[in-house]
């Protein structure tokens, strides 16, 4: 889908609604803590437009992007203060010995295209420009199994809002003004117990997830119980169900005995993903909750926010100079300083126009 937006003086948004693809490469760093580093890693935001459109211009068909996302740690460093409205740490979740961990990560490379080779290539062009300013937290390099299934066998992403409906559910819009055209992402990494999965029967896996395994069609309403999955992620605020996007992975290694999925949720705002997690960890009411659970368990947990590409774009219209004694200022400044805002000029960008 083409994802300019609907009016040209808006932001444009990062690829968040670019198709599903065959292929994902899920990178997520730590910045290390000197300016040095953060003005590395603005850099290379700002250069990453240009990055990416070098390594999609080798197969245009491909259906190749990126999505950058940052988080709540980071984002004053690198972006100055205020930030998007809803931005703060993943809250985690413990209930009953199910676990929502969270951990550290400041910026998410989200890669996909039909070719792995062409994620490969521009994981390894933003390593090469941040190597020495970042520690690596997670590299998962995911494939797209079976008929869009997930490793334990179920289609996923068949509920996944469409056309306006995706652009609603995804992108912030006038609530936040400044960072309209932005998302937040939401990302655990999930391992699989497959041995206890695969001894449960059909019917009775069928019931954790709420849909029919071979044909995918939604289990009816009177045999579905309330703990299945895809009813505890149903979320209704004001008679209206809020949706969000998800781009699930497949990932693993046989020889290891590992074998997970990725989760990756785009919001407009990170609530929604908040209520389904607290749906599934606790349960809806507590104790209800989503079965799936007792064989699968996060390892890894963070929000991320994706600004718009208009956004990022703007970072490199700064001339270099300005740029570090801009960041070598912001590391110098209490968290509550407008130092980068007024400076960088972004406020103007995120639409000022609307
Ligand atoms: C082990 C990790 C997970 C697996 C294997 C998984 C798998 C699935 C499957 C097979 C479906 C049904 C098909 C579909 O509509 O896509 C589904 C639906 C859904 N899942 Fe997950 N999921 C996982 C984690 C999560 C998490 C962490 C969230 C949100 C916090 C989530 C949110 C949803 C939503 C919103 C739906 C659609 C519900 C509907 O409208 O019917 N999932 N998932």
């Amino acid at each position: 889908m083409n994802e300019t937006s609907r009016h040209t003086q808006l932001p444009v948004a990062q690829p968040i609604l670019s198709p599903l693809t065959r292929a994902a490469i899920f990178l997520v760093v730590c910045i290390k803590p000197n300016t040095k580093s953060y003005v590395a890693v603005r850099a290379l935001c700002a250069d990453l437009p240009g990055l990416v459109r070098a390594v999609e211009f080798r197969d245009i068909e491909a259906g190749f992007t990126c999505v950058a996302g940052f988080g709540s740690n980071v984002w004053n460093k690198l972006f100055g203060n205020p930030g998007p409205a809803e931005l703060h740490p993943f809250r985690e979740i413990q209930s009953d010995g199910r676990h929502a961990v969270s951990t550290s990560g400041d910026v998410l490379f989200h890669i996909r295209s039909k070719r792995m080779d062409m994620c490969f290539e521009l994981a390894t062009h933003i390593m090469e420009r941040i190597k020495d300013a970042v520690s690596v937290v997670d590299e998962v390099h995911g494939f797209r199994y079976f008929d869009d299934r997930d490793v334990i066998g179920f289609v996923d992403g068949t509920e996944n809002p469409r056309g306006q409906a995706a652009f609603d559910a995804a992108l912030v819009g006038e609530e936040d003004a400044r960072f309209a055209g932005g998302s937040y992402i939401i990302i655990q990494k999930y391992l699989h117990d497959m041995e206890g999965w695969n001894a449960l029967s059909t019917e009775q896996q069928e019931r954790i997830i709420g849909r029919k395994k071979l044909s995918d069609v939604e289990l009816d309403d009177a045999v579905k119980p309330s703990s299945a999955h895809n009813a505890l992620t149903t979320v209704v605020e004001n008679g209206k169900e809020v949706k969000i996007l998800r781009d699930n992975m497949p990932f693993g290694s046989p020889g290891y005995g590992e074998f997970g999925t990725y989760f990756i949720g785009f919001s407009r705002s990170p609530r929604t993903i908040e209520q389904m997690l607290e749906n599934m960890f606790v349960g809806r009411p507590p104790g209800n909750y989503d079965r799936l659970l007792d064989f699968s368990h996060p390892v890894t947990g963070n929000l991320f926010f994706a600004p718009s590409a208009t956004f990022l774009e703007s970072l490199g219209e700064e001339d270099p100079a300005t740029d570090s004694s801009i960041a070598e200022a912001q590391l110098d400044q209490p968290s509550s300083s407008p130092v980068l805002d007024t400076s960088l000029g972004i406020g103007s960008l995120k639409g000022a126009e609307r």
